[in-house]
């Protein structure tokens, strides 16, 4: 049965305690009834609220040529809470389907010129994103990627060495997908704007477990999604801030209505809409859009600051729990250079993983990585040493 449809706003989410409670907020968590989960980098676990946000949704559909509006209202409203959650201005955010098309836009819309064509990046980027950026060397750019170092922590020291007046973007994730490294973006960023690139972070790996403030950064665009530490429900909806100076330098190759200055006057000729929003283009996901509304009013209403305080202290526990099995750490060790991922050395990673599913116990792993385990605020301690017992039984075949 088709339920009414609906046209006003949906109602607000239950406010969570001033002063973040992780055991009471984790029953707002059904996944975390039913596993031990530690994916949280791979997909975020289901909130409650999702699932009321997408009824709503389901009972737009019935509104037909009604819905529009009420639709156009949610869109406006992530733009809002997506500019919220990393201060920045609702202007600033262009919308995309996935990371890799906001990247793409960006990367289309600049030109290299004679002697600044580099764009400097790492192979511990998102394979996705380095696809992109590689593939721009048909337009005349020349690709740098660096390496990490030790084969953990970010390139930060190699990105500074490369940086020059011949570099015209560096393109680097915040976070590695691979381990959870995190980059010392400040003194890259800086090094960039001394030379006169821009620089593009890919924060998917960040978003929502590391604090962003776009002002304070100083970083030129941001990329992220939704499906992990922000616990969208569904693929479909990531966005771009770009600064508003560098946004309104640059026109969009690939241009489209959504990013037109007045949208719904359907003129012919196209007018970009001011700052960032000029990087949108056709419809977007509007399923994606209600599936992503609730995680992202959490991580504002919690704080990420707060997020991060908790991640961060059950992932130390992790790792003196796994120094005691003598088991080796495959993420930097040290606090600055981690967002919320704790890799492990164990034989065939693969196989552990898949038995430990078995018992209930969600982890996963990449090539050479060993086991990836996410340290979302809602796990307990009691989990922590539940997976740690499991892996000393198991962690050597
Ligand atoms: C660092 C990083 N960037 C991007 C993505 C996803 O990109 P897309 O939204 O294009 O699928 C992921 C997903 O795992 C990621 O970890």
């Amino acid at each position: 049965m088709i339920a009414p449809p609906i046209a006003a706003p949906v109602p607000a989410a239950p406010a969570p305690p001033p002063a973040c409670d992780f055991r009471a907020l984790r029953a707002r968590f059904p996944t975390l009834a039913e596993r031990t989960y530690f994916a949280t980098h791979c997909f975020g676990p289901l909130l409650d609220a999702t699932l009321t946000d997408l009824d709503e949704y389901r009972r737009t559909l019935a509104l037909r040529n009604r819905v529009i509006d009420v639709w156009l209202e949610r869109v406006d409203e992530i733009r809002r809470l997506f500019a919220q959650l990393i201060h920045a201005g609702p202007d600033d955010i262009a919308l995309g389907g996935n990371a890799t098309a906001c990247h793409g836009n960006i990367a289309a819309a600049l030109q290299p010129s004679p002697g600044r064509n580099r764009i400097v990046t790492t192979s511990l980027d998102f394979p996705s994103t380095r696809y992109l950026w590689q593939s721009q060397a048909r337009r005349g750019f020349e690709i740098v990627e660096l390496a990490s170092p030790d084969g953990l922590a970010m390139p930060a020291d190699a990105l500074v060495d490369a940086i020059d007046d011949s570099v015209a973007i560096v393109a680097v994730a915040l976070v590695a997908y691979t381990n959870g490294a995190m980059l010392r973006a400040r003194r890259v960023i800086d090094a960039a704007h001394a030379a006169g690139a821009i620089v593009v972070l890919d924060a998917y790996q960040a978003i929502g477990v590391v604090p962003i403030d776009v002002q304070e950064l100083g970083a030129d665009v941001v990329v992220a999604g939704t499906h992990k530490w922000l616990h969208g429900a569904s693929a479909g909806l990531a966005f771009a801030y770009v600064e508003r100076g560098l946004a309104e330098r640059l026109t969009p190759a690939y241009p489209g209505w959504f990013g037109h200055s007045e949208m719904l006057t359907f003129d012919g000729r196209y007018a970009p809409a001011p700052g960032a929003r000029r990087f949108e283009q056709g419809s977007p996901s509007v399923e994606a859009v209600y599936a992503a509304r609730a995680g992202v009013r959490l991580a504002i209403d919690v704080g990420v600051d707060a997020i991060r305080a908790r991640s961060l202290a059950l992932s130390d526990r992790l790792i003196a729990g796994a120094d005691a099995l003598g088991l080796p750490l495959g993420t930097p060790r040290d606090r600055a250079e981690r967002a919320g991922v704790v890799c492990l050395g164990v034989d065939d990673p693969g196989r552990v993983a898949r038995e430990l599913r078995d018992r209930g116990i969600d982890v996963d792993t990449r090539p050479g990585t060993g086991i990836r385990l996410s340290c979302h605020p809602c796990n307990l301690e009691d989990e922590i040493d539940r997976v740690l017992g499991e892996l000393a039984s198991r962690a050597r075949s």
